[in-house]
């Protein structure tokens, strides 16, 4: 097993940007866990299977493939072969992917696939359930959170540098929803893990951020 350092925290809450840093500046693989459960959803979207059509999803399971791919320090995500590292972060994907998340076969496809990627490599893991349920004696866990309004308004920003029309409101609710559906699903809900060490992002920079992890991190490598 690799050195496993496990980052769940709701969306908006920077953990992507901060993991990207930290796995620079620590030389570990970053893996996004999220793009996984998107590709899911996009290859569904794609073949018009509802998150409620068991047989249809199990019959894109049996057929799928997710890479995730370091090239020039930028992940590509690829599905069943295809570029799709822009295309599962439209709304269409956005809006529809917390529900296919929360399937337990989808779940139960996924979670050894990510499983796998720590057997030979040290890496740092960005989720929602990977301090939980992926990777339970990780050597380091960090929940990074941060409150809802400012999440949304790092969204809400994103979105008119992407020239993206939602109002603030609009915004907010999405995440506000999203978030009650990560949370309250029976499999693998989004909680803390019990030993993990609780960061709240929101009134810190992203380098704050990523110092406080890399110390943490640095002092467990120490002892290993
Ligand atoms: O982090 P993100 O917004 O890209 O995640 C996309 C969706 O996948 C979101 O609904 C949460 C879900 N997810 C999950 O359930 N478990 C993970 N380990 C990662 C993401």
């Amino acid at each position: 097993m690799g050195f496993i350092v496990a980052v769940d925290g709701p969306a908006g809450s920077g953990k992507g940007t901060i993991t990207k840093i930290v796995s620079e500046r620590m030389n570990l693989v970053s893996i996004d866990t999220g793009a996984m459960y998107r590709c899911v959803a996009l290859d569904c979207l794609n073949n018009e299977i509802d998150s409620t059509d068991l047989d249809g999803i199990e019959n894109i399971l049996n057929n799928i493939k997710i890479e995730l791919k370091n090239e020039d320090g930028k992940q590509k995500v690829l599905l069943n072969g295809k570029d799709v590292s822009e295309e599962i972060r439209t709304a269409k994907v956005d809006n529809a992917v917390a529900k296919y998340a929360a399937v337990k076969i989808i779940r139960d496809k996924v979670t050894p696939m990510q499983r796998k990627m720590g057997e030979t490599q040290n890496i740092i893991m960005e989720g929602r359930d990977i301090g939980t349920v992926v990777f339970p004696n990780a050597d380091v866990k960090i929940f990074l959170d941060c409150s809802v309004e400012e999440r949304a308004r790092r969204r809400y920003k994103q979105n008119l540098e992407k020239g993206i029309n939602e109002t603030f409101e609009e915004v907010l609710s999405n995440i506000k929803e999203r978030h009650r559906l990560e949370t309250e699903r029976e499999v693998a809900p989004f909680v803390k893990a019990e030993d993990a060490i609780y960061i709240d992002s929101s009134n810190m920079t992203i380098e704050e951020v990523s110092d406080k992890i890399i110390e943490i991190i640095k002092q467990k490598m120490n002892k290993r």
